[in-house]
């Protein structure tokens, strides 16, 4: 570590807190696709983590009907209680959940809950248990917070999820929290009761520790996969599990940015001193349009799922067609998550060897334009993930070119 003297001063030392943090590949990978798209080059982006339909005309109204009736001032710290009414209202209706409005709170999208949660929770080297793969988020939030994530490998052939086994063997006296993502990004894996059991059992047997469970994706589930959420399945764990979710995917509302959660009511207390201090409240306009979003007619979300599913089958279709990768069929988000081993060792046209699977990542982008993340962005190789959020059309392009890619190498 650097120590900061006189002479220092005019160059700048990052807290030792985010030193371990880089800007994250998934970024990286998106900058670069955008500046050889802004060069001319025909590239294809399938790395968006966001549905490619629009905010429904309905919330729009909403918001536009607050902003006129002077809702644009600070808020209740974390929430309105019309929203939180209307949380509360979803959690029974959908998920079977009974909480009350003080085990409530939103914040600026879910991240800034999973923030909020750890930075309230975690002393230095606490422990959190992230199954991998995992949205990258998750590990570095714990590490801003100090904590230190534990990171489980879970691959394709458990259908990427967490074991019992593993998890007994993860815990230990510092664990503090583990985190479930259900369905998962990157993985479109989702656990079914049966899937949850197992885990919870383990729970019940070690108080010390909590459970956050990220339902982000809890309304994007293909073949009649019944979503569950481990507070309504097993209530003797409900006093330990924060229930996290949000707007952003269901409703096609990232920009919004309103995420909430119900939860033990004093980790919501010690979440909202961890808010006041940090924006004070979530937008005021944007809370008006989630009560909206929560409140008003959800049939849409059948169709825009019934599309999602369509892409979803199309594009493991072709990459299962393709000598050396290897996807699993997701339950739910609108992510595949593809295995590569098939193609490390080999050696692109160019003379490349591709050893792993941010090589191969590399060569896609460089050779057909088609960018995809690596799984070692999260946590398991190799891997890539397809967000396939866009066009029928420039899928069935994508994977064409990916085909040609893969047919290329010796
Ligand atoms: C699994 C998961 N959880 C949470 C989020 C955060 O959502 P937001 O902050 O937009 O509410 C994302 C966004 O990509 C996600 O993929």
């Amino acid at each position: 570590m650097t120590i900061n003297t006189k002479v220092e001063e005019a160059g700048f030392t990052p807290a030792s807190r985010i030193s371990t943090i880089g800007v994250s590949q998934i970024l990286k990978i998106g900058a670069r696709a955008q500046a050889m798209k802004r060069n001319g080059k025909p590239v294809i982006i399938l790395g968006a983590g966001e549905p490619d339909f629009d905010t429904p005309d309905h919330v729009k109204q909403a918001a536009w009907d607050a902003i006129q009736n002077g809702q644009t001032k600070y808020t209740a710290l974390d929430g309105t209680p019309e929203l939180k009414k209307a949380i509360q209202g979803k959690f029974a209706r959908e998920n079977d959940v009974s909480y009350e409005l003080d085990e409530i709170t939103v914040a600026t999208g879910a991240k800034q809950i999973l923030f909020n949660a750890m930075m309230a929770t975690l002393n230095p080297g606490d422990e959190v248990i992230i199954p991998t793969p995992y949205w990258t988020s998750y590990s570095d939030i714990v590490e801003i917070a100090e904590g230190k994530p534990v990171l489980i490998a879970c691959d394709a052939a458990a259908g990427f999820r967490l074991k019992a086994e593993q998890l007994e063997t993860a815990i230990t006296p510092k664990t503090r929290w583990v985190m479930l993502n259900s369905p998962s990004n990157p993985s479109g894996a989702a656990y079914s009761a049966e899937d949850y059991r197992p885990l919870l059992d383990v729970l019940l047997k070690h108080p010390h520790v909590w459970l956050l469970v990220d339902d982000m994706y809890e309304h994007i589930v293909y073949d009649g996969f019944k979503f569950v959420t481990p507070a309504a399945l097993e209530p003797a764990l409900k006093n330990r599990t924060l229930t996290v979710n949000g707007v952003s995917k269901a409703y096609a509302m990232t920009g919004w940015r309103i995420g909430y959660a119900g939860g033990p009511r004093d980790l919501i207390k010690a979440m909202a001193v961890v808010q006041s201090q940090a924006t004070s409240c979530p937008s005021s306009v944007s809370q008006a349009a989630s009560v909206a979003a929560l409140n008003g007619p959800q049939d849409f979300l059948t169709e825009r799922t019934a599309s999602f599913q369509r892409r979803r089958d199309l594009v493991v279709t072709a990459l299962n067609a393709i000598d050396g990768l290897d996807c699993r069929t997701p339950e739910g988000a609108f992510y595949t998550f593809s295995g590569c081993a098939g193609i490390l060792g080999k050696t692109t046209p160019a003379g490349k060897r591709i050893e792993t699977d941010a090589d191969f990542c590399a060569y896609l982008l460089d050779d057909v334009h088609v960018a995809v993340v690596p799984g070692s962005a999260f946590g398991l190789s190799p891997f890539f993930r397809i967000s396939y959020a866009t066009s029928e059309a420039e899928l069935r392009e994508a994977l064409e070119r990916i085909a040609k890619a893969c047919a290329a190498l010796r």
